[in-house]
């Protein structure tokens, strides 16, 4: 056999080993790393959405929480992690939307160091306070922040998480700008929010829903156009005489780029199932999450997201926040 003939046949065989690998992955555990502490709104969705997709994948799924930086130091970790398919995720519009217009020197390009997997849920932000907090409705929340703005405590998960971009969004539309205490996530934020050691926080639903169920902190709206329907008696931003706040957030799952194409449609496949499982459908939407269909949830949608959300937050908060 020529030279030649022997190349071209070890290359046959290394793209057909490839394909052939790549047919059999996942071949071990997957480790999904969550940006924020565990126990919040990121951390229980990659719960659900990954108990579900590792029975489709027939691997465990490990949950690494990789605190810091808004989000950003866990995803620069999984930016930089070896794109072979074990390594993956969940991020959202503060790690992939906002956070490159809060940090200049920001280690990765949300658009071209990724690999979309997919939409894993939407999550409405509601404004909420420690159950003592001294209003009873939006109207008398607004005028009391406004007035007492050197002693109101807002808190969030760090520069260009949800909780920061989205109480940004308001502080600016009350024209405050009161001290904002950085926690590793909104799990711990929440407890301290249920003791009263921090007043209010802009959240997302899936983390407050079991809270404002139980009493221990109160709601002043949900900045949706209409209520949620996991939480019928919060009124929204509208009814509450802040039309121009409307926000939801969302999180979505993310390879490494390079990640093979046909893994990245594996994991999409992955969750693609899970959404649409009843049960796990139903454990997001009953904390409030709305879940993408099909369409929804593929890699193709989400990159157009990342795309739009990056355009709609980075020229926004560059604008609003001294870099
Ligand atoms: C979390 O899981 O802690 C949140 O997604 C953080 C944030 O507010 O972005």
């Amino acid at each position: 056999m020529t030279g030649l003939r022997k190349w071209a046949l070890a290359g046959a065989l290394a793209l057909g080993s490839a394909g052939a690998f790549a047919q059999s992955y996942p071949t071990k555990q997957i480790t999904m790393i969550v940006p924020f502490a565990a126990g919040g709104p990121t951390d229980v969705i990659a719960r659900i959405v990954s108990d579900h997709m590792s029975k489709t994948l027939g691997q465990p799924i490990i949950i690494e929480n990789v605190g810091g930086a808004g989000g950003t130091t866990g995803s620069t970790r999984a930016a930089k992690a070896a794109p072979d398919g074990y390594t993956i995720m969940m991020g959202h519009m503060g790690t992939h939307g906002a956070a490159p217009g809060l940090y200049p020197n920001i280690a990765y390009n949300p658009q071209t160091d990724f690999e979309p997997v997919g939409l894993a849920a939407g999550t409405p932000i509601l404004i909420v306070a420690r159950k003592d907090f001294p209003a009873k409705d939006l109207k008398e929340f607004m005028a009391y922040v406004k007035a007492n703005e050197a002693k109101v405590n807002n808190a969030d998960a760090g520069p260009g998480s949800v909780s920061n971009i989205t109480c940004i969004l308001l502080h600016d539309m009350l024209k405050v700008n009161p001290v904002t205490i950085p926690y590793q996530g909104t799990g711990p934020l929440l407890n301290d929010l249920v003791s009263g050691k921090i007043d209010y926080a802009c959240d997302q639903i899936v983390n407050l829903t079991p809270q404002l169920k139980a009493g221990t902190i109160k709601a002043y709206a949900v900045a949706m156009p209409a209520r949620a329907k996991a939480l019928p008696d919060v009124p929204t931003s509208t009814e509450g005489g802040l039309p121009d706040y409307q926000v939801s957030a969302w999180n979505a799952i993310f390879a490494p780029k390079g990640t093979p194409k046909d893994m990245v449609a594996k994991l999409n496949d992955a969750l693609v199932k899970a959404l649409a499982d009843p049960a796990t459908k139903g454990k997001l939407e009953d904390l409030g999450g709305i879940v993408p269909d099909a369409q929804g949830a593929s890699s193709a949608a989400l990159a157009e997201l990342v795309k739009r959300e990056n355009a709609r937050w980075i020229p926004l908060l560059k604008s609003k926040v001294k870099q």
